[in-house]
């Protein structure tokens, strides 16, 4: 698909033809777009967790949702796949304090935002745009802190990687229209601005 077409018709979707797996070439080709993001020092401090058994989502819906159900949770369980992206702060920290980098203290406070979401992000929407290409659908979500740990230990991950979020992906089914979307998208001219912050563009 032409990049102006996959960029444009992006939309997180959010139920799933249930009985339409995702094809195994398109998961690896996801993967394989998700390492080609940029990294800051080409740290590439995340890891990414595929689930696409029955056993290993219900076991992820289990320990990441609340309690009680609800008509988003009920549509996006039926996402054949999940794939949850992680940072690692220490990879970054560690990368940094090598010789060509020179941040042998690794202070935190040196960073100007966290690199390591932010590269986890970027990886997360390589996989989001690849997903439209390849004629599917995802949604980003995200995971509610208070349940990392029920997380980690449902999945062995280790505790030095936060799943910055999640992405559930299929073919996509009629979906409900997020209400967030009622806000408008914000045109160019609010947002961007020309040689001094005011100045529209
Ligand atoms: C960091 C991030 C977190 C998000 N978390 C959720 C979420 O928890 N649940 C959800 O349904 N959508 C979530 N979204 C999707 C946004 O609601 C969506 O991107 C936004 O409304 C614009 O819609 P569009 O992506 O379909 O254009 C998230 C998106 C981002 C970037």
């Amino acid at each position: 698909m032409e990049f102006d077409r996959v960029v444009k018709s992006r939309r997180m979707v959010r139920d799933y033809d249930p009985d339409r797996p995702v094809p195994p070439g398109v998961v690896d080709r996801l993967l394989d777009y998700a390492i080609r993001a940029p990294s800051a020092g080409f740290s590439q401090g995340w890891g990414f967790l595929v689930l696409d058994t029955p056993g290993d989502r219900d076991r992820f819906w289990t320990a990441t949702s609340p309690e009680v159900t609800t008509s988003w949770l009920d549509a996006m369980r039926r996402a054949p796949l999940i794939i949850v992206p992680h940072s690692n702060r220490d990879t970054y920290l560690n990368r940094y304090a090598e010789k060509d980098k020179g941040w042998a203290d690794r202070d935190e406070n040196r960073w100007p935002v966290p690199y390591w979401d932010i590269d986890a992000g970027f990886a997360s929407l390589l996989m989001l745009l690849g997903v439209v290409d390849a004629g599917l659908g995802a949604c980003f979500f995200g995971i509610p802190p208070g349940r990392f740990g029920a997380y980690r230990e449902a999945f062995g991950v280790p505790e030095e990687f936060t799943p910055i979020g999640a992405l559930s992906v299929g073919y996509p089914a009629p979906d409900r229209r997020s209400p967030s979307l009622k806000r408008g998208r914000r045109p160019v001219a609010e947002v961007a601005h020309r040689g001094r912050w005011g100045v529209s563009y």
